[in-house]
């Protein structure tokens, strides 16, 4: 398309190319989008319905913490999902979305200095808030080839006394790997040995396509240990909304609490009971959701292992795949680029410490536009690779 539309702009009288290319310029397919973590699917008709009422009432100042009715229903779901109870007083909270929850607990837990574990690749935001709070990051290995046994000597050899946390993302941003109860249960014994506390980015929790989403709020005598951060921007197509939790011990949250509300002092209600009705409308909203997914997850996987020179892993979880370019000369930069040249967009791992991978989201494309933009990935590794040779 794009050749034939050059021939016929070359071959035109020169008084008509400006006119032609306005017009070619607004006939260009439009980017395959494969970068974005924002999903396209819609919250469930409740939430909105709720939403509307509620805007219609009006909108006041409410408590920082969180509407209690939503507050009351996570306990509840973590209870049934984890079968651990929080109480809704005093170890849950409501936050602006999954990044303010973050930004909180980094604050505190890093006050006066000190360092975090996180993994590599990573979520871009994990290192920018540490470092925007003062502390500092050490990174274990955590793709999904690496046994996590090796990440736990890993970080048992870098452990230092300034350590203040160990980052876990599971599932996990971008690679799509989930841990395992074995994994879970051996960490779990690592950090009651090494007296550690962890911080649980579990945002994409309910996003899983094989077993079960495993933590240590499973495991009660990790309970003290750990504290967990959620988010409903991507179980229910909320990004927008800005309506995040987290839950872990009372002492802790305590501090936490108090810095939240000091720099929030409100929160939106449209959003909370938005939220809680999505809680409400509960397993046949996600079945559905997570059907959608891994039919595009296996469309991709599937196309993915038609392309040589790129090596992937199935993700267990999450919307993403995280495949490495067997590449010598050509970057992951490089190559995203010139994929964006033929239309289809996706995030370099560089940007998450990946160096020679790039991730590609399934969340706002359907299996016919991930078909289209396979064969373009295919056509631009085939033309790298040759390059190679
Ligand atoms: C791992 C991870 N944590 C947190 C967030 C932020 O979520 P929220 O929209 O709730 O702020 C994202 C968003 O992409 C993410 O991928």
């Amino acid at each position: 398309m794009k050749d034939i539309l050059r021939t016929i702009y070359n071959r035109l009288p020169s008084r008509l190319k400006p006119a032609a290319k306005t017009i070619f310029t607004k006939v260009r397919p439009p980017i395959i989008d494969l970068a974005s973590g924002d999903p396209d699917y819609q919250p469930p008709p409740q939430a909105l319905e709720k939403a509307t009422e509620t805007l219609k009432k009006g909108l006041h100042y409410i408590s920082p913490d969180g509407i209690p009715e939503l507050r009351k229903k996570i306990s509840e779901v973590i209870e049934r999902e984890h079968g651990t109870s929080y109480d809704p007083q005093n170890e849950i909270l409501v936050t602006y979305g999954a990044s303010e929850a973050l930004y909180v607990v980094f604050r505190v837990l890093l006050r006066g200095g000190g360092k975090a574990f996180i993994p590599s690749p990573h979520y871009p935001l994990f290192k920018d808030q540490i470092h925007e709070v003062g502390g500092k990051i050490i990174t274990y290995p955590f793709k999904p080839n690496i046994a996590f046994n090796e990440t736990l000597s890993y970080i048992s050899e870098h452990l230092t006394e300034d350590v203040r946390f160990i980052l876990i993302n599971s599932p996990h941003n971008p690679t799509g790997r989930v841990l395992s109860k074995k994994y879970v249960e051996t960490l779990a014994e690592f950090i009651e040995e090494k007296r550690l506390f962890v911080v649980w980015d579990e945002v994409y929790g309910k996003i899983v396509f094989e077993g079960k989403h495993y933590t240590l709020a499973d495991i009660p005598e990790a309970k003290s240990r750990a504290i967990f951060v959620n988010s409903f921007s991507k179980t229910y197509g909320m990004a927008g909304w800005r309506v995040g939790f987290l839950y872990g011990p009372s002492k802790i949250l305590s501090s936490i609490r108090k810095l939240h509300r000091a720099i929030t002092f409100s929160l939106n209600p449209i959003s909370q009971v938005a939220a809680l009705a999505a809680l409400e409308a509960g397993e046949s909203y996600l079945k559905d959701i997570l059907k959608v997914l891994r039919e595009r997850r296996d469309v991709l996987i599937r196309g993915l292992s038609d392309i040589r020179s790129m090596e992937y892993w199935k993700p267990q979880g999450t919307y993403f795949v995280f495949p490495k370019l067997n590449l010598d000369k050509v970057s992951d930069v490089e190559f995203t680029e010139a994929l964006l040249k033929e239309g289809v967009k996706v995030r370099p791992g560089s940007r998450f410490n990946g160096r020679n991978h790039i991730r590609i989201s399934f969340a706002r494309a359907d299996v016919e536009t991930i078909r289209k933009a396979l064969l373009k990935i295919k056509h631009v590794m085939e033309k790298f690779s040759k390059t190679e040779q």
